[in-house]
């Protein structure tokens, strides 16, 4: 993480940033999110993911708070004080400090707070190498819709899959793969048919997902939104995951599947270039 926080309307280095011992967001994760990817000091996606953040805050009966004119600085102020190339600009919004207890305070003062990280997500070197998921109980809450901060077993899940020797999980439930633990999750058939799980409170609408599948229709392949299960998962051609983070990830191995060669399939590299081509393009 980079130097210059924002909180609450005042740009502080993040060693005297502060928010309160009380703020709901610490004590009830009463706090969602948004992360987005920066490429060559531009915002991906930004108005898709401004557009989620509103919905988020909707879902949880938390008024948006600024324009997207001011949204849009916020941002751009974040990538500009941290110098950010490559990388990502965070933003969260809290239900903000109350006396403790499980229902809404009537007035809050939401806590808005937000920072940037570099990374490399365009060049990552996994996206050469591939990744090795393993596929774990999804057993985070039922409103997967809503980007919040309550990302324990997401978190929890991540950290057991990298003790097991993976890199990262994919959730599933009574009725097949769900998503990656911060990422959307897709397999490429035999038949070369794009397969990822239908929209639904049990995944998160992910931008880079809306994006992807857009250019995987315009590039004449067969997008179908519907579960599937960790068996396709394994008899899988190609597999890979979506997000901000990552953009296109490829999966090279699921469980103890070797997925092809246990390299990178053709059509996930094309899906990933033509997404950073378009980024590029269209980056804000
Ligand atoms: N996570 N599903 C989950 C559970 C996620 O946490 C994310 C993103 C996605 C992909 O959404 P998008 O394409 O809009 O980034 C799907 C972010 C990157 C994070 O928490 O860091």
């Amino acid at each position: 993480m980079t130097g210059t926080v924002f909180v609450n309307g005042d740009w502080l280095e993040k060693d005297a940033a502060t928010i309160s011992v009380f703020d709901r967001g610490f004590l009830f994760a009463d706090a969602v999110y948004e992360v987005v990817a920066v490429l060559d000091g531009r915002l991906v996606d930004f108005d898709a993911h401004l557009a989620r953040l509103e919905r988020s805050l909707n879902a949880i009966d938390l008024p948006l708070q600024r324009s997207r004119d001011e949204w849009l600085a916020l941002f751009r102020g974040l990538v500009s004080r941290n110098a950010i190339d490559d990388g990502i600009a965070y933003v969260q919004v809290s239900r903000g400090p109350a006396v403790r207890d499980f229902a809404f305070p009537d007035n809050p003062t939401p806590t808005v707070v937000a920072f940037a990280a570099a990374k490399r997500i365009s060049d990552s070197p996994l996206a050469e190498s591939g990744i090795a998921v393993v596929t774990r109980p999804d057993i985070r809450w039922r409103r997967c819709d809503i980007k919040t901060v309550g990302l324990l077993g997401a978190s929890m899940t991540k950290q057991a899959a990298i003790d097991s020797g993976a890199d990262d999980a994919w959730f599933y439930d009574d009725l097949g793969i769900t998503e990656g633990t911060s990422s959307n999750a897709y397999i490429v058939t035999a038949d070369r048919e794009l397969v990822t799980r239908q929209l639904g409170t049990d995944i998160l609408a992910g931008i880079t997902r809306e994006v992807v599948l857009d250019v995987a229709s315009r590039e004449a392949l067969t997008v179908v939104e519907r579960v599937f299960s960790v068996d396709e998962a394994h008899a899988a051609s190609e597999a890979f995951i979506t997000s901000a983070t990552t953009f296109v990830q490829p999966i090279v191995k699921i469980d103890d599947r070797t997925l092809g060669d246990g390299r990178p399939g053709p059509i996930v590299k094309k899906l990933r270039r033509s997404y950073i081509d378009r980024a590029r393009e269209l980056a804000l």
